[in-house]
């Protein structure tokens, strides 16, 4: 049977929507909007295209969106700089530095000196740490939205066998330690793992974040396992396009005849980035105004 494809894009439709009125309850009880400063340094087209969208739906969440565009060459004490200035600036609630950063900038001295109470992205050392304490605070966009996903698909995550592909700082790492807390039974999988495929196979619940195309075969799949797949890579144009298409990490088509459940790309986990961003960015908010947040249904 066909798996359920899960609808990412509506689930992040609601929950911009939600965030959108608290946000408005926000400024009628403050009498400002929650800001959200986004900083991008040089000229990368992708990171161009989020950097614009986020700006959109920062505004249309009725809050207030500030971007700082540097030009390839900033130096570290620059963005450094700029950092500081959005750290004091009482309009600003969150703060997020695209990534990655031209090779020249040393990337976690930025990150770094964001504070805490700002870190919309979670990547701070206070928020991992936080995170691996399971402490309240700020988490990574992606792992939390994915997380958001199973949770409606799935309900109770206790006790299911969880592994996650890749371990890296932005997805892999927080998403493990969401799973854990959510009582799954958590292996982190990497490039140095052994028998992948046998790793996989075990799962109940598959997030794939490695960024290689269509790496993940049905055969590895369990039946009825629930998929996340995170990836989003380009494929070679075919001939006459001037654009291949876009893929996950998982081979969609094959894997969707023996999962369970699955998210598409585009249109499954991408669209949750932005949107628990705005989520994070009012939940700073009102911590930064030591007022206590309307729940989030969702
Ligand atoms: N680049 C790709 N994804 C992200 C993200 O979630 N946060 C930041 N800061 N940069 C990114």
């Amino acid at each position: 049977m066909a798996a359920i494809r899960i609808d990412g894009k509506a689930f992040a439709a609601r929950l911009r929507e939600q965030v959108g009125e608290r946000a408005a309850q926000f400024s009628d009880a403050t009498g400002r909007k929650a800001g959200l400063a986004v900083v991008l340094v040089g000229e990368d087209p992708a990171s161009q295209v989020y950097v614009r969208s986020k700006g959109k739906a920062t505004v249309a969440a009725n809050m207030a969106s500030f971007e700082h565009r540097l030009s390839a060459d900033t130096s570290q004490q620059e963005l450094e700089a700029l950092v500081d200035q959005l750290n004091a600036d009482p309009a600003v609630d969150g703060i997020l530095v695209q990534l990655p950063l031209p090779d020249h900038l040393d990337e976690q001295a930025v990150v770094d000196r964001i504070n805490p109470a700002k870190d919309v992205d979670g990547l701070t050392p206070v928020s991992t740490g936080r995170l691996a304490l399971g402490l309240n605070g700020l988490v990574p966009c992606t792992p939390l939205g994915s997380l958001m996903l199973l949770k409606d698909q799935l309900g109770d995550l206790s006790g299911l066998d969880a592994v996650v592909i890749g371990r890296s700082i932005l997805v892999g790492k927080p998403m493990a330690q969401l799973l854990l807390d959510a009582n799954a039974t958590v292996t982190i999988a990497h490039s140095r793992t052994r028998d992948l495929a046998e790793v996989v196979k075990r799962a109940d619940i598959v997030v794939a974040a490695v960024g290689r195309a269509e790496m993940v075969k049905a055969e590895w799949l369990k039946e009825g396992a629930t998929v996340i797949d995170v990836g989003i890579n380009r494929l070679p144009p075919e001939p006459g396009a001037d654009k291949g298409r876009l893929v996950g990490d998982v081979a969609y088509d094959e894997a969707s005849e023996v999962a369970g459940a699955i998210t598409p790309v585009p249109g499954g986990v991408g669209p949750m980035t932005i949107a628990v961003l705005l989520r994070n960015t009012l939940v700073a908010a009102y911590q930064n105004e030591g007022l206590d947040m309307p729940e989030l249904t969702l």
